[in-house]
């Protein structure tokens, strides 16, 4: 009865990584339970998840040519087009969110535009713009931006109504920190940078008030749903981001987070589910309205009971 914060399945969004090819299912090492899947398994997938009471999804590809400008990003015959008509014909009712980004299609692995060795803010919008468009034009329900370049939520939002999709709305990864957290997702998604780092895009992890900063320009810029990622290390963001803005607030539970979890668990030190529960009730206590979490399924089966 004096419970404060409550788990529910219909808080979460569950990722999957579609790739090319049929019949595909391939482990992801460093993250248990998690898969490359082609399109006709990602479906099976995803009615699993329906099945299961998780209202979303969102999808990341892994194309099968990686070029300079990621062309397989905006090809409305790549890979998460194509999953995203196959999903929303068999499952109509799960909500598709897909990730926009360049890196997975780059074959830099940067999420931009690479000249002279610098990744060019505002040569790469255009390419974002491009690929919302083509991920709506699909059938996604909502786009999530995740490549952290100044001024994207602004020139997806205008190419987006250009284009006669104002009704899809955009889930900013509005404050994305540059994490040794995403180890794994690198893995899963093969989009590794080939040299430097993402820290000139991505935020210092020591920085408190620029996350703050960061969220209200993308609000500004037309944003639906702000995101905070990683999650576990910055409770204190979710919770300033939710003492400060009255704006649906989203939290990614990353890849590293969830496979800290898995590995101590299979080492038997830790009771996996219940650190997992834990986690995912400590992500809403500080204020995430919705997690993005590897552990969806699982939880929810627990949740269901
Ligand atoms: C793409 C992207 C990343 C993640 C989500 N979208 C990786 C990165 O920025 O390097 C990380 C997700 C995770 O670790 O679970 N830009």
């Amino acid at each position: 009865m004096v419970r404060e914060t409550h788990l529910s399945t219909d808080d979460f969004i569950y990722p999957l990584f579609v790739t090319f090819g049929k019949g595909v299912r391939k482990p992801i090492s460093s993250m248990p339970g998690c898969f490359q899947e082609s399109i006709d398994e990602a479906v099976k997938n995803a009615k699993e998840v329906y099945s299961l009471g998780i209202p979303s999804i969102i999808l990341f590809g892994i194309p099968e040519h990686k070029d300079e400008f990621g062309t397989g990003a905006y090809d409305d015959n790549g890979v998460v087009q194509n999953a995203i008509k196959a999903i929303k014909d068999a499952v109509p009712d799960l909500y598709v969110i897909t990730d926009v980004c360049m890196c997975e299609y780059t074959n830099h692995g940067h999420c931009g535009v690479v000249e002279k060795g610098e990744v060019e803010n505002d040569k790469t919008l255009g390419l974002l713009a491009m690929e919302s468009v083509s991920h709506a034009k699909a059938g996604a329900d909502m786009v999530a931006p995740s490549d952290m370049m100044d001024g994207r939520v602004a020139a997806i939002r205008s190419a987006l109504d250009e284009n006669g999709y104002s009704d899809t709305p955009i889930m900013a990864y509005a404050a994305k920190y540059a994490s040794g957290f995403y180890g794994p997702f690198r893995e899963a998604a093969e989009s590794t940078p080939q040299f430097g780092d993402r820290r000139s895009y991505q935020m210092d992890p020591a920085n408190r008030r620029e996350a703050l900063r960061e969220i209200s320009l993308d609000i500004q810029e037309g944003a639906d749903i702000v995101m905070v990622k990683p999650a576990l290390s910055y409770l204190d963001i979710i919770a300033d981001a939710k003492a400060s803005f009255a704006i649906p607030l989203a939290a990614y539970n990353v890849s590293g987070e969830y496979s800290m979890v898995k590995a101590a668990e299979q080492l038997g030190w830790i009771d996996g589910k219940r650190v997992m529960l834990e986690i995912l009730t400590s992500i809403r206590r500080a204020g995430a309205d919705l997690i993005l979490t590897y552990h969806a399924k699982e939880a929810a089966e627990i949740l269901n009971g």
